[in-house]
């Protein structure tokens, strides 16, 4: 079964071609270069670009899956289409959603709807089958959840953050210190030069019994820390990243070890507690964050010390790509399950419905009723 995955959530206009084997073609355009003018993504701009974008790089692909002479021969082999349907910016989604749609139309090829973050652990099983049941971290720009995933269909929250996402705390803290938005990556690279200190920032929200998360008093930690010492931060201004990175002062690189240490101690605490309900075969750590070389360090050795598989993206399929949705996609088709064109969009913030169409024993379409 082939699938062609359609991304638009946020600010990566992405495609990909994904099927049994594995990927067979992927594209993707970053947008970053126009949001990081205005220190934050602009969610019309971003709705603008991925309309610009999604037919030219439809041709792109069609071209590197060898298609661009006979594009009909590649249709013939394109069995579903998938479309992040949720959660993201509307007007994003809106614009993925009604190409996506187009294509099923034209081609009378079945769509299927994709929820962004299951897509995002999902994926680690592309690279290496996932045993199931697995404690899924997802940790993103916008997002940070724990999951109980029992299967590919069956993902129930656990705890996610009451304020800011693990990605937002990591880019605040780039952006207070004079790095572009979205800053995690260079924070990572900043990092990287430095020696953490354990002490240094707390791991907030850690003394009570729950599984939920709160990274906006590390934040605060990490501001006031910016302020009391001003010649640490970068001069504001246009130069390029990797200029700024090989003049940055040393104690910036421990703070900026530091402050990721208190990021990724915060995420393993809470799911080490998360393994005290109940004993999974694997953790699936996946989302922008998990690019990170400490989140993806101290995950290692909680994996390590609670004698369970690892499962971590390789860093490009961490952050937003299409590859994730036409596998998450496949998945999902290969379980019977479906959406009509009236698919919705559904932005941050409010629960995806579990709407699938389900072929039934007889050939028709049902609705799909929870286990
Ligand atoms: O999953 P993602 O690409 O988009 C969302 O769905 O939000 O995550 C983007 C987030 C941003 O906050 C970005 O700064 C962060 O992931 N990120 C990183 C790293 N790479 C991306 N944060 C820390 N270290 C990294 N290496
Ligand atoms: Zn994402």
């Amino acid at each position: 079964m082939l699938v062609l995955g359609v991304e638009s959530s946020c600010d990566e206009s992405a495609l990909a071609l994904v099927d049994d084997g594995g990927v067979r073609a992927s594209v993707m355009s970053t947008q970053i270069d126009i949001h990081a003018l205005f220190g934050g993504v602009v969610p019309e701009l971003a709705s603008r670009e991925h309309t610009r974008l999604m037919p030219r790089l439809f041709d792109e692909l069609w071209k590197r899956a060898g298609w661009a002479d006979d594009p009909e021969s590649g249709w013939a082999r394109v069995d579903r289409i998938a479309v992040t349907r949720g959660p993201g910016l509307l007007g994003s989604l809106l614009v993925g959603l009604a190409f996506a749609k187009a294509l099923s139309f034209a081609r009378g090829m079945p769509l299927i709807g994709v929820n962004h973050l299951n897509a995002h652990l999902l994926v680690a099983g592309l690279e290496n089958p996932l045993e199931f049941p697995a404690l899924g971290v997802l940790v993103s720009g916008g997002h940070t959840h724990l999951y109980r995933m029992d299967s590919p269909t069956e993902m129930f929250v656990l705890g996610r953050t009451l304020d800011d996402a693990a990605g937002e705390a990591c880019d605040k803290f780039a952006k207070m210190a004079g790095l572009p938005y979205p800053g995690g990556a260079l924070l990572d690279a900043l990092g990287r030069r430095g020696t953490a200190d354990a002490h240094l920032f707390p791991r907030p929200y850690t003394h009570n019994d729950n599984l939920d998360f709160s990274f906006s008093g590390l934040k605060t930690a990490g501001a006031t820390w910016l302020v009391r010492h001003p010649e640490e931060r970068f001069p504001a201004g246009e130069s390029p990243a990797k200029e700024r990175l090989d003049s940055a002062p040393p104690l910036l690189c421990d703070a900026a070890a530091s402050y990721l240490l208190a990021v990724a101690e915060t995420l393993a605490i809470k799911a080490r507690r998360a393994l005290a309900l109940f004993r999974p075969r694997s953790i699936v750590v996946a989302g922008g964050v998990a690019a990170n070389s400490v989140v993806r360090r101290v995950f290692r050795d909680l994996a390590e010390q609670e004698g369970l598989e690892l499962h971590v993206p390789s860093p490009a399929l961490c952050t937003d790509n299409g590859i994730m949705v036409a596998w998450n996609g496949l998945l999902l088709a290969r379980a019977g399950y479906r959406h009509s064109l009236g698919l919705s969009a559904v932005p941050r913030g409010q629960a995806i419905p579990l709407d699938w169409l389900r072929e039934g024993k007889n050939g028709l379409i049902v609705p799909h009723c929870l286990p």
